[in-house]
Protein backbone atom coordinates (compact mmCIF):
# COMPACT_ATOMS: atom_id res chain seq x y z
CA UNK A 1 0.00 0.00 0.00
CA UNK A 2 1.47 3.60 -0.55
CA UNK A 3 0.11 6.12 2.59
CA UNK A 4 0.59 9.68 2.24
CA UNK A 5 0.88 10.79 6.23
CA UNK A 6 0.57 14.38 6.89
CA UNK A 7 1.99 15.55 10.62
CA UNK A 8 4.47 12.78 9.84
CA UNK A 9 6.94 14.96 11.66
CA UNK A 10 5.16 14.69 14.98
CA UNK A 11 5.31 13.31 17.87
CA UNK A 12 2.67 10.50 16.41
CA UNK A 13 3.71 10.50 13.06
CA UNK A 14 7.57 9.35 13.51
CA UNK A 15 6.19 6.59 15.46
CA UNK A 16 2.90 6.05 12.66
CA UNK A 17 6.27 6.53 10.13
CA UNK A 18 8.82 3.82 11.69
CA UNK A 19 5.83 1.40 12.05
CA UNK A 20 4.42 1.91 8.22
CA UNK A 21 7.64 1.86 6.33
CA UNK A 22 7.90 -1.50 7.99
CA UNK A 23 4.87 -2.78 5.77
CA UNK A 24 3.88 -0.04 3.08
CA UNK A 25 5.64 2.53 0.74
CA UNK A 26 5.07 6.07 2.68
CA UNK A 27 5.08 9.41 1.63
CA UNK A 28 5.85 11.74 4.48
CA UNK A 29 3.69 15.37 3.76
CA UNK A 30 4.76 18.70 5.81
CA UNK A 31 4.65 22.63 5.39
CA UNK A 32 8.46 22.28 4.88
CA UNK A 33 8.43 19.67 2.33
CA UNK A 34 11.92 18.23 1.76
CA UNK A 35 13.26 15.43 0.01
CA UNK A 36 10.84 12.99 -1.43
CA UNK A 37 8.33 14.59 0.95
CA UNK A 38 5.26 16.43 -0.99
CA UNK A 39 3.48 19.91 0.33
CA UNK A 40 0.93 20.38 3.41
CA UNK A 41 -0.54 23.54 3.54
CA UNK A 42 -4.50 25.11 5.06
CA UNK A 43 -4.37 26.82 1.64
CA UNK A 44 -3.39 24.54 -0.92
CA UNK A 45 -4.67 21.05 -2.11
CA UNK A 46 -2.13 18.29 -1.15
CA UNK A 47 -1.21 16.06 -4.36
CA UNK A 48 -2.13 12.72 -3.73
CA UNK A 49 -1.25 11.00 -7.06
CA UNK A 50 -0.29 7.12 -6.96
CA UNK A 51 -1.69 6.81 -3.21
CA UNK A 52 -4.03 4.60 -1.66
CA UNK A 53 -4.61 5.60 1.11
CA UNK A 54 -4.10 8.73 3.56
CA UNK A 55 -3.07 9.43 7.02
CA UNK A 56 -3.80 13.57 8.25
CA UNK A 57 -2.37 13.88 11.78
CA UNK A 58 -1.55 17.59 10.81
CA UNK A 59 -2.57 20.35 13.48
CA UNK A 60 -1.20 23.21 15.49
CA UNK A 61 0.03 22.04 19.07
CA UNK A 62 -2.89 22.97 21.90
CA UNK A 63 0.25 23.04 24.06
CA UNK A 64 0.45 26.76 25.27
CA UNK A 65 -1.46 29.60 26.19
CA UNK A 66 -5.08 29.53 24.41
CA UNK A 67 -5.04 33.27 23.31
CA UNK A 68 -8.30 33.92 20.90
CA UNK A 69 -4.99 33.91 17.86
CA UNK A 70 -4.06 30.49 19.05
CA UNK A 71 -7.56 28.47 19.41
CA UNK A 72 -7.63 30.24 15.85
CA UNK A 73 -4.52 28.00 14.34
CA UNK A 74 -5.84 25.59 16.99
CA UNK A 75 -9.12 25.33 14.77
CA UNK A 76 -7.91 26.40 11.26
CA UNK A 77 -4.97 23.69 10.80
CA UNK A 78 -7.54 20.95 11.65
CA UNK A 79 -10.13 22.68 9.74
CA UNK A 80 -8.67 23.70 6.88
CA UNK A 81 -6.18 21.53 6.32
CA UNK A 82 -9.16 18.56 6.31
CA UNK A 83 -11.15 20.71 3.93
CA UNK A 84 -8.07 20.71 1.45
CA UNK A 85 -7.27 17.16 1.49
CA UNK A 86 -10.67 16.31 0.86
CA UNK A 87 -11.01 18.59 -2.29
CA UNK A 88 -8.24 16.84 -3.48
CA UNK A 89 -10.01 13.15 -2.69
CA UNK A 90 -13.09 14.75 -4.87
CA UNK A 91 -11.04 15.30 -7.87
CA UNK A 92 -11.06 12.73 -10.94
CA UNK A 93 -8.90 10.30 -10.92
CA UNK A 94 -8.27 10.12 -7.54
CA UNK A 95 -6.83 6.81 -6.30
CA UNK A 96 -7.03 7.06 -2.28
CA UNK A 97 -9.67 4.55 -1.20
CA UNK A 98 -9.33 5.06 2.74
CA UNK A 99 -8.95 8.23 5.01
CA UNK A 100 -8.02 7.78 8.57
CA UNK A 101 -8.43 10.76 10.22
CA UNK A 102 -6.83 12.07 13.41
CA UNK A 103 -9.50 13.52 16.44
CA UNK A 104 -9.46 13.69 19.88
CA UNK A 105 -11.33 11.88 22.55
CA UNK A 106 -11.45 15.84 23.74
CA UNK A 107 -15.16 15.07 21.64
CA UNK A 108 -16.90 13.82 24.14
CA UNK A 109 -16.12 16.81 26.64
CA UNK A 110 -15.97 16.56 30.29
CA UNK A 111 -17.53 12.97 30.81
CA UNK A 112 -17.74 13.17 35.16
CA UNK A 113 -18.17 9.80 35.97
CA UNK A 114 -19.97 8.60 32.87
CA UNK A 115 -18.20 5.97 30.80
CA UNK A 116 -18.61 6.96 27.02
CA UNK A 117 -17.73 4.79 23.96
CA UNK A 118 -18.03 5.58 19.87
CA UNK A 119 -21.74 5.43 20.12
CA UNK A 120 -21.86 8.19 22.89
CA UNK A 121 -22.72 12.14 21.44
CA UNK A 122 -20.29 14.69 21.53
CA UNK A 123 -19.68 16.74 24.57
CA UNK A 124 -19.34 20.66 24.73
CA UNK A 125 -16.23 23.45 24.98
CA UNK A 126 -13.60 24.33 22.56
CA UNK A 127 -11.97 20.93 22.35
CA UNK A 128 -14.97 19.13 21.33
CA UNK A 129 -16.53 21.92 19.24
CA UNK A 130 -12.93 21.55 16.92
CA UNK A 131 -13.14 17.98 17.00
CA UNK A 132 -16.70 17.72 15.98
CA UNK A 133 -16.03 20.45 12.72
CA UNK A 134 -12.94 18.51 12.35
CA UNK A 135 -14.67 14.90 11.68
CA UNK A 136 -17.26 16.28 9.77
CA UNK A 137 -15.05 17.89 7.42
CA UNK A 138 -13.22 14.41 7.15
CA UNK A 139 -16.77 12.69 6.59
CA UNK A 140 -17.52 14.19 3.70
CA UNK A 141 -14.96 12.39 1.63
CA UNK A 142 -17.75 9.03 2.17
CA UNK A 143 -19.36 11.31 -0.40
CA UNK A 144 -16.33 10.59 -2.88
CA UNK A 145 -16.15 6.34 -2.53
CA UNK A 146 -13.56 7.24 0.21
CA UNK A 147 -14.16 4.94 3.82
CA UNK A 148 -13.48 7.44 6.25
CA UNK A 149 -12.35 6.32 9.76
CA UNK A 150 -11.74 9.08 12.84
CA UNK A 151 -9.64 7.91 15.23
CA UNK A 152 -10.19 9.74 18.38
CA UNK A 153 -7.14 9.96 20.21
CA UNK A 154 -6.43 9.65 24.16
CA UNK A 155 -3.81 11.28 26.15
CA UNK A 156 -0.87 9.93 24.44
CA UNK A 157 2.57 8.63 26.95
CA UNK A 158 5.62 7.55 25.44
CA UNK A 159 9.08 9.17 25.58
CA UNK A 160 7.77 12.44 23.52
CA UNK A 161 4.59 14.33 23.99
CA UNK A 162 3.65 14.99 27.67
CA UNK A 163 5.85 12.98 29.03
CA UNK A 164 8.64 15.18 28.25
CA UNK A 165 7.13 17.72 30.05
CA UNK A 166 5.84 15.56 32.70
CA UNK A 167 8.73 13.15 34.00
CA UNK A 168 11.55 16.43 34.81
CA UNK A 169 8.71 17.26 37.48
CA UNK A 170 7.68 14.10 39.29
CA UNK A 171 11.75 12.87 39.08
CA UNK A 172 12.63 16.23 41.42
CA UNK A 173 10.04 14.43 43.63
CA UNK A 174 7.73 17.85 42.54
CA UNK A 175 4.72 16.20 40.91
CA UNK A 176 1.55 15.46 42.61
CA UNK A 177 -2.15 15.39 41.92
CA UNK A 178 -3.86 18.17 39.37
CA UNK A 179 -6.95 19.80 41.41
CA UNK A 180 -8.89 17.18 42.83
CA UNK A 181 -6.90 14.02 41.17
CA UNK A 182 -10.54 12.52 40.95
CA UNK A 183 -10.47 13.07 37.30
CA UNK A 184 -10.43 10.74 35.09
CA UNK A 185 -8.02 9.61 32.04
CA UNK A 186 -7.64 7.95 29.10
CA UNK A 187 -4.10 7.51 28.10
CA UNK A 188 -2.50 5.22 25.78
CA UNK A 189 1.14 4.41 24.64
CA UNK A 190 2.14 6.14 21.21
CA UNK A 191 3.37 2.26 19.52
CA UNK A 192 -0.32 1.79 20.50
CA UNK A 193 -1.39 5.21 18.83
CA UNK A 194 0.28 4.32 15.70
CA UNK A 195 -0.65 0.52 15.67
CA UNK A 196 -4.56 1.85 15.93
CA UNK A 197 -3.74 4.41 13.20
CA UNK A 198 -2.37 1.28 10.59
CA UNK A 199 -5.15 -0.89 11.86
CA UNK A 200 -7.46 1.32 10.84
CA UNK A 201 -6.10 1.37 7.56
CA UNK A 202 -5.12 -2.05 6.65
CA UNK A 203 -8.95 -3.30 7.39
CA UNK A 204 -11.46 -2.31 4.82
CA UNK A 205 -13.74 -3.47 7.65
CA UNK A 206 -13.14 -0.46 9.64
CA UNK A 207 -15.53 2.77 9.61
CA UNK A 208 -16.87 5.49 11.68
CA UNK A 209 -15.18 6.66 14.95
CA UNK A 210 -12.30 4.32 16.75
CA UNK A 211 -11.32 5.65 20.61
CA UNK A 212 -7.39 5.05 20.88
CA UNK A 213 -7.04 4.26 24.75
CA UNK A 214 -6.00 1.56 26.71
CA UNK A 215 -9.32 -0.58 27.93
CA UNK A 216 -9.38 1.05 31.59
CA UNK A 217 -9.45 4.48 32.09
CA UNK A 218 -7.83 5.91 35.24
CA UNK A 219 -8.09 8.99 37.66
CA UNK A 220 -5.41 11.58 37.78
CA UNK A 221 -4.77 10.16 41.60
CA UNK A 222 -3.87 7.07 40.12
CA UNK A 223 -1.63 7.90 38.01
CA UNK A 224 0.45 10.56 39.80
CA UNK A 225 0.66 7.63 42.56
CA UNK A 226 1.73 4.86 39.65
CA UNK A 227 4.92 7.30 38.00
CA UNK A 228 5.69 8.84 41.05
CA UNK A 229 6.15 4.55 42.57
CA UNK A 230 8.03 4.01 39.03
CA UNK A 231 10.40 6.97 39.67
CA UNK A 232 11.01 6.33 42.87
CA UNK A 233 9.83 9.66 44.26
CA UNK A 234 7.35 10.99 46.47
CA UNK A 235 4.57 13.29 44.97
CA UNK A 236 2.89 15.44 47.15
CA UNK A 237 2.68 18.80 45.92
CA UNK A 238 -0.38 18.86 44.08
CA UNK A 239 -1.45 21.43 41.74
CA UNK A 240 -4.76 23.31 42.69
CA UNK A 241 -7.50 23.67 40.12
CA UNK A 242 -8.04 27.52 40.95
CA UNK A 243 -4.10 27.86 40.47
CA UNK A 244 -3.75 25.90 37.02
CA UNK A 245 -6.93 27.55 35.73
CA UNK A 246 -4.93 31.18 36.86
CA UNK A 247 -1.31 30.28 35.08
CA UNK A 248 -2.81 28.52 32.36
CA UNK A 249 -6.42 29.81 31.48
CA UNK A 250 -8.79 27.50 29.16
CA UNK A 251 -5.85 25.24 28.43
CA UNK A 252 -6.36 23.93 32.25
CA UNK A 253 -10.10 22.29 31.28
CA UNK A 254 -7.67 19.92 29.98
CA UNK A 255 -6.08 18.25 32.52
CA UNK A 256 -9.14 19.05 35.20
CA UNK A 257 -11.75 17.42 33.04
CA UNK A 258 -12.48 14.11 33.05
CA UNK A 259 -12.48 12.11 30.26
CA UNK A 260 -13.37 8.27 31.03
CA UNK A 261 -13.28 6.47 27.38
CA UNK A 262 -13.68 3.21 26.50
CA UNK A 263 -12.35 2.22 23.24
CA UNK A 264 -15.09 -0.62 21.75
CA UNK A 265 -14.64 -0.12 18.22
CA UNK A 266 -10.64 -1.60 18.86
CA UNK A 267 -12.04 -4.04 21.39
CA UNK A 268 -14.64 -5.54 19.12
CA UNK A 269 -12.32 -5.26 16.29
CA UNK A 270 -9.95 -7.15 17.66
CA UNK A 271 -6.91 -5.27 17.67
CA UNK A 272 -3.99 -6.06 19.72
CA UNK A 273 -2.54 -3.27 22.42
CA UNK A 274 1.27 -3.39 22.41
CA UNK A 275 0.87 -1.88 26.02
CA UNK A 276 -2.94 -2.85 27.61
CA UNK A 277 -2.43 -1.71 31.01
CA UNK A 278 -1.28 1.79 32.88
CA UNK A 279 1.47 -0.45 33.78
CA UNK A 280 2.69 -1.49 30.97
CA UNK A 281 2.34 1.89 29.42
CA UNK A 282 4.69 3.57 32.17
CA UNK A 283 6.84 0.67 32.06
CA UNK A 284 7.48 1.28 28.39
CA UNK A 285 7.73 5.56 28.92
CA UNK A 286 10.33 4.82 31.70
CA UNK A 287 12.92 2.32 29.71
N1 LIG B 1 -0.41 13.75 21.40
C1 LIG B 1 -1.61 13.65 21.98
O1 LIG B 1 -1.74 13.40 23.23
C2 LIG B 1 -2.87 13.77 21.15
C3 LIG B 1 -4.10 13.56 21.78
C4 LIG B 1 -5.26 13.69 21.02
C5 LIG B 1 -5.19 14.01 19.67
N2 LIG B 1 -3.98 14.21 19.08
C6 LIG B 1 -3.97 14.61 17.66
O2 LIG B 1 -3.13 13.79 16.88
C7 LIG B 1 -2.46 14.59 15.89
C8 LIG B 1 -0.96 14.35 15.99
O3 LIG B 1 -0.56 14.65 17.33
P1 LIG B 1 0.99 14.80 17.74
O4 LIG B 1 1.05 14.71 19.22
O5 LIG B 1 1.84 13.93 16.89
O6 LIG B 1 1.21 16.34 17.33
P2 LIG B 1 2.59 17.12 17.05
O7 LIG B 1 3.75 16.39 17.58
O8 LIG B 1 2.34 18.52 17.53
O9 LIG B 1 2.68 17.10 15.46
C9 LIG B 1 1.68 17.66 14.65
C10 LIG B 1 2.22 17.89 13.25
O10 LIG B 1 1.28 18.75 12.58
C11 LIG B 1 1.96 19.71 11.79
N3 LIG B 1 1.51 21.05 12.23
C12 LIG B 1 1.86 21.73 13.38
N4 LIG B 1 1.27 22.93 13.40
C13 LIG B 1 0.55 23.03 12.26
C14 LIG B 1 -0.25 24.06 11.68
N5 LIG B 1 -0.44 25.23 12.30
N6 LIG B 1 -0.85 23.81 10.48
C15 LIG B 1 -0.66 22.63 9.84
N7 LIG B 1 0.11 21.64 10.31
C16 LIG B 1 0.71 21.84 11.50
C17 LIG B 1 3.45 19.56 12.03
O11 LIG B 1 4.04 18.99 10.87
P3 LIG B 1 4.96 19.86 9.84
O12 LIG B 1 5.69 20.89 10.68
O13 LIG B 1 5.86 18.85 9.22
O14 LIG B 1 4.03 20.48 8.86
C18 LIG B 1 3.56 18.62 13.21
O15 LIG B 1 4.60 17.69 13.08
C19 LIG B 1 -2.82 16.05 16.16
O16 LIG B 1 -3.74 16.48 15.21
C20 LIG B 1 -3.43 16.04 17.55
O17 LIG B 1 -4.50 16.95 17.71
C21 LIG B 1 -2.80 14.10 19.78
Amino acid sequence: MKIGISGASGFIGSELCEQASKRHEIVRFSRRARGGGRLWSVSKKPDLEGLDTFINLAGESIMGLWTPAKRRRIADSRVMGTRRLVEALAEKGNTVKTLVNASAIGFYGDTGENEVDEASPAGSGFLAEVCQRWEAEALKAEEYGVRVVRVRVGFVLGKGGAMKLIKPVFSLGLGGNLGSGRQWMSGVHVEDVAGAFLWAAENDGVAGPVNAVIPEPFRNHEFTRRLAHALHRPAFLPAPAFAMRLVLGRLSSLLLDSSRVLPRALKEGGYRYRHPSLTNVLIRCLE
